[in-house]
């Protein structure tokens, strides 16, 4: 338990430390005043934004990030998680190089995009792939093949689980407590403004890691609905495991009641094993929805799975999309996956991962910060709560101070994490044991200054 001056020293810290990251980032302010003119929030995507300003990056390079003031940062934002193989990856580079000299775009299909979708079939141990220009695109084409295939149009969706921004699952993303109804059966939330009333008759709301709720409402509804969308292991609430025979389970019941089961993952594709969570927790879905990393920094996304579904595409359902398989990205996805995100990169960054992981987790110990660190290959986090989540209510029981507080305090001594406690830290190839140990000695001081 943190005690109550610790959590009046996490609001000071706070405040401290919000004063000394301004000092640090003049440039970042002005290139944020200027963006805000002529952008809203002053960013690309709004889940760039941050308090009091985000930072303007100007270069990356290896496993470092330079903002625009000149400031140098170990870098485990990686760009929500796409840079696996680091910055200006001299394989990947040389991939786009040669594809931009030889022509960017044709939208006919090229020998790169062919080569790629073995890749992935290979994987993930599916039969065929479509490729998409971003996890959002992923998730929306393969939710359309389950209704198209099955006949229902009812998508089940787990709350607390962001799978991209069109209409059919921005529901019940971070619901408020007071909006987010019976913990065994929620409500549908819309996470924006907007979006039809109508479509929220579509979507319905299970907890994770629930097996009576979810056995309940296909026992109700089951004739209704025709996928489940699923992060395996859930990825914008920090990281929450599924527990021992969780998947097991919601496949046994997707295969009994005619839903088609979707992983989503954009996150843990090729990035906490070879095949994702597909491959780490041996439990095939029927389709799986793939982004961020596997492109090596480019944009680009791709689902695929059994060919009876992707058939769906071939017999007129629309899976459509003017820079699907663009040759610079998939130019530089296949050499992401054939010449970087080798079987040694994985032992790699396996061992990099349980290095930060067990460092993190030791000196948070030391000085009775109630905490939990997540190890998974590249992928981890530190959670300020004192036990694992294991679905999104717990995920409002997270410390926002002490998370406030650790996350400034990283960013103002060269450590660069994604800014919001629902994130997690992406270790690349390029990272080294020193990039390590010096996080974890900027996390020794932060825990030895809230309890000194
Ligand atoms: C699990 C998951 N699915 C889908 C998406 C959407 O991907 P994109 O931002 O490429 O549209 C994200 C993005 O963060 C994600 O984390």
């Amino acid at each position: 338990m943190i005690t109550e001056p610790a959590g009046r020293r996490a609001q000071e810290l706070v405040l401290a430390e919000v004063a000394s990251y301004e000092a640090r980032t003049a440039g970042s302010r002005s290139m944020y005043e200027r963006a805000s003119q002529s952008m809203p929030f002053g960013v690309t995507s709004s889940f760039q934004a941050g308090d009091p300003y985000p930072l303007y990056l100007a270069e990356g390079r290896g496993s470092r990030v330079t903002d625009v003031d000149g400031n140098s940062y170990i870098d485990y934002h990686n760009g929500f998680g796409c840079m696996v193989v680091g910055h200006a990856h001299p394989k990947v580079r040389e991939a786009i190089e040669k594809a931009a000299a030889t022509g960017t775009h044709f939208a006919t299909t090229t020998e790169s995009a062919v080569l790629m979708a073995e890749e992935i079939k290979r994987r993930f141990g599916i039969d065929k792939v479509r490729f998409t220009n971003s996890g959002t695109e992923s998730t929306m084409d393969a939710i359309r093949i389950a209704r198209a295939a099955t006949g229902k149009e009812v998508l089940l969706k787990i709350e607390g689980s962001y799978h991209g921004h069109h209409d059919a699952v921005m529901y019940s993303v971070v619901p408020s407590m007071d909006s987010a109804g019976p913990t065994e059966r929620p409500w549908t939330v819309p996470f924006s403004r907007g979006i039809p009333a109508d479509t929220a008759r579509s979507t319905m709301i299970v907890p994770f890691n629930d097996i009576p709720s979810l056995e309940k409402i296909l026992a109700d509804s089951g004739d209704r609905i025709g996928a489940l969308i699923l992060e395996p292991v859930m990825m914008n609430i920090g990281i929450v495991m599924p527990l021992p025979g969780y998947l097991e389970r919601v496949r046994e019941l997707c295969t009994k009641h005619g839903v088609v089961m979707i992983y989503d993952e954009v996150k843990t594709g090729v990035t906490i094993a070879a095949g994702g969570a597909t491959e780490y927790f041996g439990v095939q879905p029927d389709m799986v929805c793939l982004a961020k990393a596997i492109g090596g920094g480019t944009p680009i996304g791709a689902f695929g799975g059994r060919v009876d579904l992707m058939d769906e595409i071939t017999n007129g359902v629309a899976a459509l999309g003017t820079f699907n398989g663009n040759p610079l990205s998939t130019a530089a996805g296949l050499a992401t996956l054939t010449e970087v995100l080798t079987a040694d990169a994985y032992e790699y960054l396996k061992k990099l991962g349980s290095r930060l992981a067990t460092g993190c987790a030791k000196v948070l110990d030391q000085q009775g910060i109630p905490a939990v660190t997540s190890d998974l290959g590249c992928k981890g986090s530190v959670t300020f709560r004192d036990r694992p989540l294991e679905r999104y209510r717990d995920f409002k029981e997270i410390d926002d101070e002490l998370f406030e507080a650790y996350w400034y305090w990283l960013v103002n001594r060269g450590v660069y994490q994604t800014p919001g406690k629902e994130e997690q830290w992406t270790i690349s190839v390029q990272h080294s044991e020193e990039d390590i140990d010096r996080t974890i000695e900027v996390l020794a001081d932060y825990c030895a200054t809230m309890h000194p």
